[in-house]
Formats: C-alpha cells, sequence, structure tokens
C-alpha cells in the first residue's frame, strides 16, 4: 500500500504537522510520498520569494527528518504539472454543492472573507494528489479529514465511469495526537500565528515555550494539567514515565509552569535531536543539494502521475 501525504509551504514545519502527520506518516511501512504542496499555498502566500523559500525550506525540512530515505519520496506539487490535467477533470466530476461545504469556504463565509478560485477547489487539487500516486492510505491530522473523503467520492465517481475499479478508496489515517495545540492553546496552525517551529533556533525555541499561555494558578496551589497547553504539549513528547511524573508534579505545590515549561523543552529537544544541525547544514549553505534530491524524486515518480493520468484520460474520453 503506498501512502501520501502533503504539507503546505506557507511557513515552517511546526510541531502540530509533525506530530498530526509526518511522525505517523514516517512510521508506515512500505512507499511513501510526501507532497509540498505549494499550488496549495498559493491560495493564500503572494509573495513569490517567500513562496520560493518556504517550499525549499520545508523540503530540506521533510529530508532533514528522513522522508527522502528509501522508497519515501519528497516532491514539490507544482514539479508534477500532470496534478493539474487530473484536477481539471475531477472538477468536472464535483458537484459545486459539495464544494461549498468544504471547511475552508464554510469558515470564510462564517467570516465574510471573500475566497478566490483556488481556495473554492482546494479539494479537488488535494484529491488530485492523492489520486495521481494511486495512494490508498492518506496520514493527515483530523482537520484533513473531510478532504479525504472528498478524494473517496472522486475516486468512486472515477471508477463508475470506467466501469472497473481503477482507484482503490484512499483511507484518512488520523493519528490519534488530535489537534495539537498552539502556544496560545487554540489549534496550533500557521494561519494562527502561534506554532513552535520544529526547526527553531534554541533561543526562538526556549522564547516560544515560555510563551506558551498558562493559568494564573498561584504557586502554592496545584496545577490542572487536563487544562494546561503544556501538559498537552508534553505528552506527546515524553515517555509515559515522565508523563505520570509530571502529573504527580502538578499536584505539587513547589513545581511551577516555569518547571514543566523547563521539562517540556528538555522533551522538545530530544525528539529534534541532530535532525536540527543536519536541517541547518541543509538550509544554510546546502540548498543546490537539496535540489539536486528533490530532481531526482520528483524524476523518479513522475512516471505513475503521467500513467495515471493517460488511464484516467482514456476513461474520460480525452
Ligand atoms: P497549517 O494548518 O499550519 O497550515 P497544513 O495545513 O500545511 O498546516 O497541514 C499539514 C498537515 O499537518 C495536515 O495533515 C494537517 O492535518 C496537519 N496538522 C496541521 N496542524 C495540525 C495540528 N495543530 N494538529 C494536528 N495536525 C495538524
Ligand atoms: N490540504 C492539506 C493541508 O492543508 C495539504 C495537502 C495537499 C495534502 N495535498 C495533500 C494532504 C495530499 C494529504 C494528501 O494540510
Amino acid at each position: 500500500m503506498r501512502f501520501l501525504t502533503g504539507i503546505k509551504p506557507t511557513g515552517e514545519l511546526h510541531f502540530g504537522n509533525y506530530l498530526g502527520a509526518i511522525r505517523p506518516a514516517l512510521s508506515l511501512p512500505g512507499p511513501g510520498v510526501f507532497c509540498v504542496a505549494d499550488y496549495h499555498a498559493l491560495t493564500s502566500v503572494q509573495d513569490a520569494q517567500a513562496l520560493r523559500d518556504n517550499t525549499i525550506k520545508m523540503c530540506a525540512a521533510l529530508l532533514a527528518l528522513g522522508c527522502g530515505v528509501n522508497d519515501k519520496i519528497v516532491y514539490r506539487q507544482s514539479k508534477i504539472p500532470e496534478v493539474q490535467e487530473l484536477a481539471w477533470i475531477l472538477s468536472c466530476l464535483s458537484p459545486v454543492g459539495l464544494m461549498e461545504r468544504g471547511h475552508a469556504v464554510k469558515a470564510a463565509k462564517g467570516t465574510g472573507a471573500s475566497i478566490n478560485l483556488g481556495t473554492f477547489n482546494y479539494p479537488v487539487l488535494m484529491a488530485a494528489d492523492i489520486l495521481l500516486f494511486r495512494a490508498e492510505g492518506i496520514p493527515v491530522g483530523k482537520d484533513q479529514h473531510q478532504h479525504v473523503q472528498i478524494a473517496q467520492l472522486l475516486a468512486d465517481k472515477v471508477n463508475y465511469r470506467a466501469g472497473f475499479e481503477l482507484f482503490k478508496s484512499p483511507q484518512a489515517l488520523i493519528s490519534d495526537v488530535g489537534i495539537v495545540p498552539g502556544i496560545d492553546g487554540e489549534k496550533m496552525s500557521k494561519s494562527n500565528h502561534n506554532t513552535i517551529p520544529f526547526f527553531s533556533e534554541p533561543s526562538e525555541m526556549k522564547k516560544r515555550i515560555f510563551g506558551i499561555k498558562t493559568s494564573s494558578t498561584p504557586r502554592e496551589e496545584a496545577m490542572d494539567p487536563n487544562t494546561c497547553t503544556v501538559f498537552k504539549l508534553y505528552q506527546h513528547f515524553a515517555t509515559p514515565a515522565q508523563v505520570k511524573t509530571m502529573e504527580l508534579n502538578y499536584a505539587m505545590t513547589n513545581y511551577g509552569y516555569g518547571n514543566a515549561k523547563t521539562d517540556l523543552l528538555e522533551a522538545i529537544n530530544g525528539v529534534v535531536g541532530s535532525s536540527y544541525n543536519y536541517y541547518r547544514f541543509l538550509t544554510s549553505s546546502y540548498l543546490e543539494g537539496v535540489e539536486i534530491e528533490l530532481v531526482k524524486h520528483e524524476q523518479m515518480i513522475r512516471g505513475i502521475a503521467q500513467q495515471t493520468l493517460i488511464d484516467v484520460k482514456n476513461v474520460v474520453g480525452l
């Protein structure tokens, strides 16, 4: 079974992305594909240089985490242009009403913000990413479940037209981490400006972690771990025994949020480990090496995309 996951280069890789999608994807056996979705990012990023920088840095981050090793591939969405042809074909099978229920569109309607057609078509392009590589397992955070369901529906529609199962139904693989909170306690997201970037420099990492919003429980009172963002994050990085210890510490009066944040920082540094130095090396002095690596990966998988497109064109009569 091939898996595929995607991430928008709208900023730096953060712990929500890592825990919700990248770490679960890395734990899967078998061939895997990591899509850096620069066409998707274009729906919200208007600065060309920022998009270029974010894209190559996001790829470097994925490579530093080992996403491009063995039968795993990292590619830039816009380097596989077949995705746009497939997206057009799929858009002709997509009911407008369904797109209107897409959560990005609904959220914009709720706030009265105007959206572009790219945002409207966003789930169709994502379905094209998934179907183009005939991916069957889609490791994503909970917020992407609806988008994978749309991909399933479009796979069914193509299969119905074909009269045979051209596409296996893609399945969302939602990790049990749930929604990872950001430093303000809301969903960690680049668009919420509340992230802890995975490859933050040490002083910045400390600043972000010590900036996590906590309750104003006085030092002499016990703290409630269940409502505390520091504790919620700690659970994702520490061992069960360490989590138990922190829980007990929360009941003690001589343990404050400063102590908890120091413990969280240490646990996070343990997870980032040596990938930090690799990422810094790649982004500060070896971006041309990243580019060469990416081109290699893109050449390796483009054939699958081309074959899928031929098959789908045959089905629809092109
Ligand atoms: P962002 O919301 O920061 O723009 P993306 O939309 O690029 O991030 O998300 C990439 C992947 O990371 C998706 O699978 C998404 O579900 C997952 N993800 C993003 N934020 C979180 C979060 N706070 N908790 C869990 N998973 C997340
Ligand atoms: N839309 C996803 C997000 O916002 C990113 C993405 C693009 C993706 N293409 C994908 C995720 C394909 C999984 C599979 O997070």
